[in-house]
């Protein structure tokens, strides 16, 4: 099947690196990239949209990028790659009167992290089971057997995704945490840390204490910010998420 990619910065190129890989050919589409033929881009069968869902001024994700290309695209399926809200993929999917199936992705930034995590694992969250196994199918085939496949309700793939950039934020925060608490007692952060990752279960990443502290990027502030702003709007005020956000402002200045 031929596939296109809407959106060409770091997920989009990650997922053309992906396909070339298994010998496809995919139509790229960027509105960057100048005016470029959505025809092509319609005439596959598939679409990753990879654009972006950056924090709006009330904090929450915007989805205006993704919207824009949802009113022209019109292949018979449509992934979203780009980092949803909860409760988005059921609500663009009647907006939009087609069945989103929303594959989180969970490509790092930087050099050291997993740059192909969905060798592990992939989740499928969609509203439609029919299109989530079309793209089971899709992707089994760029992919192979070996990652763990999740078809899942498109809400707990939209959390699990906020919940995963959020943990990765508290663990950074965590990490300052004990490197102020370390210096306090006049001991060397990265020799206490040595240790404590002796044991396994703590898990290397996102443990490493950097000169400008706490944590920045594209994805972890602003998906912490979301979830802390749509856990509120369900009433319920995630306090520990709230002092993440607090401590990295403190860790970022110090
Ligand atoms: N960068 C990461 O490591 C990472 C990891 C997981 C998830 N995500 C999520 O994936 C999404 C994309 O992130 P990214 O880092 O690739 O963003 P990016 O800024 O690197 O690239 C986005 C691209 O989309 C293009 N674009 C913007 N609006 C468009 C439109 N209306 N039509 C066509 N093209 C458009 C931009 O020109 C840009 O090239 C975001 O939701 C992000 O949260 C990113």
């Amino acid at each position: 099947m031929d596939i296109a990619i809407v959106g060409f910065g770091t997920v989009g190129k990650h997922l053309e690196r992906l396909s070339v890989a298994t010998g496809m050919c995919p139509v790229v589409y960027d509105k960057a990239l100048g005016p470029r033929s959505r025809s092509a881009v319609n005439a596959c069968g598939a679409s990753f949209i990879c654009v972006p869902t950056n924090q709006g001024s009330d904090g929450r994700l915007v989805l205006d990028d993704v919207r824009d290309v949802l009113e022209w695209l019109k292949t018979p399926i449509v992934v979203i790659r780009s980092t949803l809200p909860i409760g988005a993929t059921r609500a663009l999917s009647i907006e939009f009167n087609r069945p989103l199936v929303y594959v989180p992705e969970y490509i790092g930034e930087t050099p050291w992290a997993p740059q192909r995590p969905e060798a592990d694992f992939v989740v499928l969250g969609s509203p439609d089971f029919v299109a989530a196994r079309e793209v089971l199918r899709l992707l089994q085939s760029m992919l192979g057997p070996e990652p763990v496949y999740r078809i899942v309700e498109p809400e707990y793939a939209e959390l699990a995704k906020l919940m995963e950039n959020s943990f990765l934020a508290l663990k950074v925060t965590f990490a300052n945490e004990m490197a102020g608490t370390a210096s306090a007692f006049e001991l060397d952060y990265e020799a206490v840390r040595e240790l404590w990752l002796l044991d396994g279960r703590m898990g290397r990443s996102h443990t490493i204490v950097t000169e400008e502290g706490g944590f920045a990027g594209k994805c972890l502030p602003k998906d912490l910010h979301n979830l802390i702003c749509q856990a509120e709007d369900a009433s319920y005020r995630a306090d520990l998420l709230i002092e993440v956000e607090r401590s990295n402002r403190r860790f970022r200045s110090a």
